[in-house]
């Protein structure tokens, strides 16, 4: 069995009720926002209150997330958004997704890691790819708002960069997983990491309740409300970005950033349970393998909502048609851009009613069986560890939505930081198969499809998706989506079915205890409120299935439509605290 390259050993994820009970839920009578992070909510509802659409809330939001989130995302790193327009006056109807994952720079090739110490994609320079944040954030602005000023959507950020934001529990134990990291080797790494490790770590003493402050990053983000795009990608920004890459032997450069583009595409779209559900193509492979799931358990489980969710039977069932999906995604998936993703066949009916036909009612099936094979692409992982990334979720009073997740990576992506602006720069390389049949940080193995190289997109598991009713005019039902890498899709997937299936409360959704496989490596992952039920792990391992209890899996932010029909139900993930804001 191979091993995971040396890297942080975090799982940094605070032990459940993280929010008080009762906090990560709230009702609103025409519009929402979900985020991990309360000030965040604020400055979308903030927008949403003051005139703006759900596409202006978004990006106020997101903009707000890269500060009081800096470990997670921010304008160092690059996203996925969906968007659902109503009567929109220039688009009218329209829903859309917007592609700003990080691409590779022109300096790396598929075999640029090989002869790099193992953890050159996960710590510094190297692991750098070109940030699409900024860039998504202002085409989703200019294309799709409702005509905001760049200054009135990044006013909140600012604001909240100078003002400062307090260290709550989930950016505490966070932090204190790379502090362990950066004390194993001292003081080599709190010198090659200085900026987060004394703005961010507080030099390892960072607690709840310090306040941080960030007026370089207030700097940043004026530039991009006075010059837009080349506030970022040209100029003293960028400078300081290429500057904190290539003192730590990253390729990145100058022509990299001024060359970012952000692609416009079509959703994946799915029926499911008569909703209609919009997502994330390739290069995530959150979509495809959350409708591959939906597909096989529709095919197979006709009886679902009658078979309670937290039992071993669903629990089973879930994870043996999820498995299939991770399988195809370590074989088939890289960005469409470069390689041939096969979507149409992994999607085509006869495949999915043939790997629904392979599902045991009680028994796994052999590890080979899972997906389909394509010759010579295999692999084993250990390990896998919970990461950075933020979902939020956004719906307005015309009834717009918009589903983004935006991510660094792991937790405070390469650690180095773009010192003089403020901001932690991603890691994203390390999505890449960086090295052949070897897993990635979450324990990916992937295929020479995501091998990286010049301007190509890292292969991601961020499942952004709007659900939308067409018996009720094509009203959005549900908004979700999660972080946490690999462990996204199986936090959105089970959010989507306690909803779309179960019809639960949004916070009755979110706080339910989740379960994860990944196929490869060959565990069944349990939250407490699993792993502790009685019988269920006898019962779950009399079917073949490796359990193992797990710290939180994913950080999932949903609005859902109310149950008697009028306004909003609206959730933030009580594992990482955040608490929902709207009117
Ligand atoms: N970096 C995590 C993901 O995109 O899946």
């Amino acid at each position: 069995m191979l091993l995971a390259p040396a890297a942080r050993s975090w799982s940094a994820q605070p032990a459940e009720g993280a929010t008080p009970a009762g906090q990560h839920a709230g009702a609103f009578a025409s519009a929402a926002v979900a985020a991990d992070h309360h000030l965040a909510s604020e400055a979308g509802a903030e927008i949403l209150r003051a005139g703006g659409n759900a596409v202006d809330a978004a990006v106020a939001t997101s903009f707000a997330l890269s500060v009081v989130r800096p470990y997670s995302c921010g304008i160092g790193g690059g996203g996925f958004m969906v968007i659902h327009l109503k009567d929109h006056p220039r688009h009218g109807t329209l829903t859309t997704a917007l592609n700003y994952r990080e691409q590779a720079p022109a300096g790396v090739s598929p075999d640029f890691y090989l002869a790099l110490e193992p953890d050159a994609a996960t710590h510094g320079g190297r692991g750098v790819a070109v940030p699409g944040t900024v860039a998504g954030l202002l085409h989703a602005l200019e294309e799709f708002g409702s005509g905001m000023s760049r200054d009135a959507v990044l006013a909140p950020a600012i604001r909240l960069a100078e003002e400062g934001f307090t260290v709550d529990a989930h950016y505490a134990a966070s932090a204190a997983e790379v502090i362990a990291w950066i004390r194993k080797d001292e003081p080599a790494r709190s010198a090659r990491f200085a900026f987060v490790w004394d703005r961010f770590l507080a030099r390892g003493a960072i607690k709840p309740g310090d306040v941080i402050r960030l007026p370089e990053q207030a700097a940043a983000l004026r530039l991009i409300a006075q010059r837009g795009r080349d506030g970022f990608y040209r100029g003293p920004v960028a400078d300081a970005i290429v500057e904190a890459a290539a003192a730590d032997g990253g390729v990145l450069t100058l022509a990299d950033l001024a060359s970012f583009r952000v692609a416009r595409v079509d959703p994946l779209t799915l029926e499911f349970r008569g909703k209609t559900i919009h997502t994330m193509p390739p290069p995530s492979s959150g979509g495809l393998a959350l409708a591959q799931t939906l597909a096989i358990l529709d095919a197979r489980l006709p009886d679902l909502r009658a078979t309670p969710p937290r039992s071993p039977q669903a629990i089973h069932r879930v994870t043996e048609a999820a498995k299939h999906a991770f399988a195809d995604r370590a074989r088939w998936l890289g960005d469409p851009a470069f390689v041939d993703v096969p979507v149409a066949r992994l999607l085509s009916p006869d495949y999915l009613r043939g790997l629904a036909a392979t599902l045991l009612p009680d028994a796994v099936l052999p590890h080979e069986r899972y997906g389909s094979i394509p010759a010579g692409e295999e692999g084993h992982a250990e390990p896998h560890r919970d990461g950075g990334t933020s979902h939020f979720s956004v719906v307005d009073a015309q009834g717009n939505a918009v589903a983004c997740t935006e991510t660094i990576n792991l937790v405070f992506g390469s650690l180095r930081a773009a010192e003089r602006f403020g901001f932690v720069l991603n890691n994203q390389m390390d999505d890449f198969a960086t090295r052949p049949g070897l897993p990635n940080a979450f324990g990916l193995v992937q295929s020479a499809r995501n091998a990286p190289a010049p301007g190509k997109r890292p292969l991601s598991s961020m499942t952004p998706l709007i659900a939308l009713d067409p018996a009720d005019h094509g009203r959005v039902v549900l908004v979700a989506g999660a972080s946490g890498g690999p462990r996204i899709i199986s936090s959105t997937l089970q959010a989507a079915l306690n909803v779309l299936v179960h019809d639960m409360p949004a916070g009755d959704a979110l706080a339910a205890p989740r379960f994860h496989h990944q196929w490869t490596p060959d565990v069944l992952l349990l939250e407490a409120g699993l792993a502790d039920a009685d019988g269920l792990v006898p019962a779950l391992e009399a079917a073949g299935h490796r359990t193992r209890r797990s710290d939180a899996i994913g950080n999932v932010q949903i609005i859902r439509a109310a149950r008697d029909g009028a306004g909003l139900d609206a959730a933030c993930d009580p594992r990482k605290g955040g608490r929902p804001a709207g009117y």
